[in-house]
């Protein structure tokens, strides 16, 4: 498969995690449309951009199981995440409660929120090794007080790849009144995907990781007892519209200046392209890579699994906890000498070397990293066994 990507043949590519990666039909599709538009920018941009988004957005809406209506596109997650929060009305003293296994830039926007209006994000410590599902809910909740108005939680984490119980922690802050915003920017393409089934208030997820779009195409999906409440984040024609469209949510979101819309009209390429390499047997056999590998490695660093080795925590990345006080010039030297692109991640201090299996990743690609770390423990001060 590694042929049908645009990835570097000479490196290693175990890091699909943090940007993706795109296969050249995909590629090709997205070059497609922007040469349409430098071809003919007035057309393109004026009158054929909404009938080319709905048509993406329908392609987008199956895979997920939603309404076209119900989400847009954004460049990110990060994207999304500011434009909930900027819509929120949340008091001093209100609660924002979160796992501490989000990703950085979703931290960061919550303190930013946080500061400018006194309310308090509280990230709720999961404690590692996880045990169970139930052990990952009651530690989540521990975070909960009566001034908890909102939740917010990653459905697969960063620097810990595991897969958190948003549907069950969903359920159970709706009982509890709360607003619920999922950041599923691993999700789409990754593991099954359902929206009508997981209820969130808000679900931010990507298509350039695991579906496979060129960069910069992301979507957020927003309940319908939202929509009226969400301000644009960027405010442009979509406001006061002299040419309402039928919804003033999607004026409002879908209208952000001028801009290259391309990697958003990629979405029925991605989803043809991952039914023709038919993804869901090539996502159970790249997780089987993770499954068969997670405790070679940690055998060989001398740590432990940090979740039970099993596809209810794994999909097709897995952290192995590594002993290092050197993160940075651990990652330097794999790529540097070994030429393996992996990323050695800082999470609550913990450090953790994150492999990713996408469809073009062999046993192969993950014995050269076995080796290539045999070496480091053997020849260098970079990990202590
Ligand atoms: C959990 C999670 N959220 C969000 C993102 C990406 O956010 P952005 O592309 O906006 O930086 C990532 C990227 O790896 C992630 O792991």
């Amino acid at each position: 498969m590694k042929t049908q990507f645009l990835l570097d043949p000479n490196i290693i590519y175990l890091n699909h995690g943090s940007f993706g990666a795109c296969p050249k039909p995909i590629f090709d599709d997205y070059q497609k449309w922007q040469r349409e538009l430098e071809a003919e920018p007035v057309q393109f941009i004026i009158y054929n951009s909404p009938k080319y988004l709905k048509e993406s957005k329908r392609a987008l809406a199956n895979f997920v199981n939603c309404a076209p209506e119900d989400f847009f596109f954004t460049p990110n997650p990060t994207f999304a995440i500011n434009t909930i929060m900027r819509s929120l009305d949340l008091q001093p003293g209100d609660e924002i409660l979160a796992s501490d296994n989000e990703y950085g830039a979703m931290d960061r926007t919550w303190n930013f929120f946080c500061k400018k209006t006194g309310a308090k994000y509280v990230r709720a410590e999961v404690n590692l090794p996880i045990v169970s599902k139930k052990q990952m809910i009651a530690d989540f909740w521990k975070g909960y007080s009566e001034k908890t108005k909102v939740i917010f939680l990653n459905q697969i984490s960063s620097a810990t790849a595991l897969i958190f119980p948003a549907k069950e922690i969903c359920e159970r802050a709706k009982e509890l009144g709360l607003i619920t915003i999922v950041d599923g920017a691993h999700v789409p393409g990754h593991i099954d995907l359902d929206l009508q089934d997981i209820k969130a208030d808000f679900y931010t997820g990507t298509l350039h990781k695991w579906m496979l779009a060129p960069k910069g195409s992301s979507f957020l999906y927003v309940k319908k007892d939202f929509q009226d409440m969400l301000d644009p984040l960027i405010v442009s024609w979509g406001y006061e519209s002299v040419a309402p469209g039928e919804s003033r949510f999607l004026d409002y979101q879908e209208q952000q200046g001028t801009r290259d819309i391309s990697a958003f009209l990629t979405a029925p390429a991605c989803v043809r392209f991952l039914e023709e390499i038919d993804w869901k047997t090539r996502a159970k056999e790249a997780r089987q890579l993770i499954l068969e590998n997670y405790q070679r490695f940690c055998d060989l660093l001398g740590t432990n699994p940090i979740c039970p080795i099993s596809e209810e925590f794994l999909g097709q990345m897995c952290s192995i906890p590594v002993n290092t006080s050197k993160p940075a010039e651990l990652k330097d030297m794999l790529y540097g000498k070994y030429r393996i692109e992996i990323p050695v991640m800082n999470l609550n201090g913990n450090i953790y070397i994150r492999i990713s299996t996408h469809v073009y990743v062999s046993q192969a690609d993950i014995d050269a990293l076995y080796l290539a770390l045999k070496e480091v423990i053997s020849t260098t001060d970079l990990i202590f066994v």
